[in-house]
């Protein structure tokens, strides 16, 4: 048997090793997801990780370390700690979803398609209101069954779009860019499909994804705007921004003195930006919602200078009303763990039609949904 003095520096071994991997979530997280594709980034992570979590071992089991290990430890447990009362400050749970049985049956869930719907109360005078569907990072690839691709398609047909968001990471590879044309084609939203590139689209052939998005009929807004009147009363400015990536960095738009002003964004990292500009809306993807997910720590690797603070969901920052979705495809890994793909529909209610009586849909020949204020 070991003796207290023998299991000392195993403990002491153990905590460094756990304190390596949490720094190297921190590091790869900020800092390695921003290198561009290449076997660089993937020795640069792995020797990270081996450095960290290694290193950090073996100074545990060496005599005298285990008080600046513990006090290591306690440093990422207090920075884990205040990220969730953050988190919990901006996050709203309001969504009402569809096909949460799969989410909950399954490990893997990379086909099983969620809808999640949300109602926004906005300053507009429209008669009624105005239905948007969010879908981000397709990463069109042979990979999946068409029967999936067809099924997520058929799901946004059915949704009703008045508009139809998408927010970038088309592709994986440009071979597959032909899919953008073969499956987006059709007309989805009554008012028109609206689309900003993502990073691997950049990393890939952004022309050629432009030209395939451009004959699918979707309009790109790379770092510009446009103005709607959707409906009378209330113009809408949809605005793309595609920050950092692509030659030209994004310049706040001249926007009318009343307006509701909605932002197309692959990244969430844009929020305090585009929330400082005054966007009621920004839709974004991009992190996948972590791609695999851990049974009570969620989602770890999330890249974004923010770490794991926009991981999913619906979030407020300041006046700004943040959705970020899960995506449709799949990447590396090439299952998805415990994290399904999603379509986002947000119904944006004008604010004198919030009461009880009103249902969102109603008037327009849609199949109302319920309240969930
Ligand atoms: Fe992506």
């Amino acid at each position: 048997m070991f003796s207290y003095a023998q299991w000392v520096p195993w403990v002491s071994s153990f905590l460094g090793a756990v304190t390596g991997f949490c720094l190297y979530v921190y590091i790869k997280n900020r800092f390695i997801f921003g290198l561009p594709e290449s076997p660089a980034k993937i020795v640069i992570s792995l020797l990270t990780l081996l450095l960290l979590s290694g290193g950090l071992a073996i100074a545990g089991y060496l005599d005298g370390l285990a008080a600046w290990l513990i006090m290591i430890f306690g440093i990422c447990i207090i920075g884990e700690a205040l990220r969730i009362v953050r988190v919990r400050n901006l996050k709203i749970e309001d969504e009402e979803s569809e096909n949460r049985a799969g989410e909950r049956a399954k490990w893997i869930t990379t086909t099983e398609l969620q809808v999640l719907r949300y109602r926004l109360p906005v300053a507009a005078d429209w008669s009624r209101p105005l239905r948007i569907v969010h879908t981000s990072d397709w990463h069109f690839s042979p990979k999946l069954p068409h029967s999936y691709w067809q099924r997520v398609v058929e799901t946004l047909a059915q949704a009703e779009a008045d508009l139809l968001f998408l927010t970038g990471d088309f592709v994986t590879h440009a071979r597959d860019a032909r899919f953008i044309s073969e499956y987006l084609s059709r007309e989805l939203a009554r008012l028109g499909t609206f689309a900003v590139l993502g990073n691997h689209d950049y990393w890939e052939q952004p022309d050629e994804i432009r030209s395939h998005l451009t004959s699918a009929g979707v309009t790109l807004l790379t770092n510009t705007s446009v103005l709607l009147d959707p409906l009378p009363g209330t113009p809408l400015l949809i605005c793309g921004c595609d920050d950092p990536w692509g030659s030209e960095s994004w310049q706040p738009p001249r926007a009318p003195y009343q307006c509701i002003k909605l932002c197309l964004s692959h990244t969430p990292d844009n929020i305090y930006r585009l929330s400082g500009w005054g966007a009621d809306a920004v839709f974004s993807g991009h992190f996948h919602a972590g791609h695999v997910r851990f049974p009570f720590l969620g989602a770890l690797l999330i890249p974004s200078a923010y770490g794991r603070r926009f991981v999913h969901g619906h979030f407020r920052v300041n006046q700004t009303h943040l959705y970020v979705s899960a995506g449709i495809g799949s990447v590396v890994p090439s299952q998805r763990i415990l994290c399904p793909p999603d379509i986002m529909i947000i119904d944006l209610v004008p604010a004198h039609l919030t009461d009880d009586n009103i249902r969102v849909g109603e008037g327009i020949g849609r199949e109302p949904v319920g309240d969930h204020r």
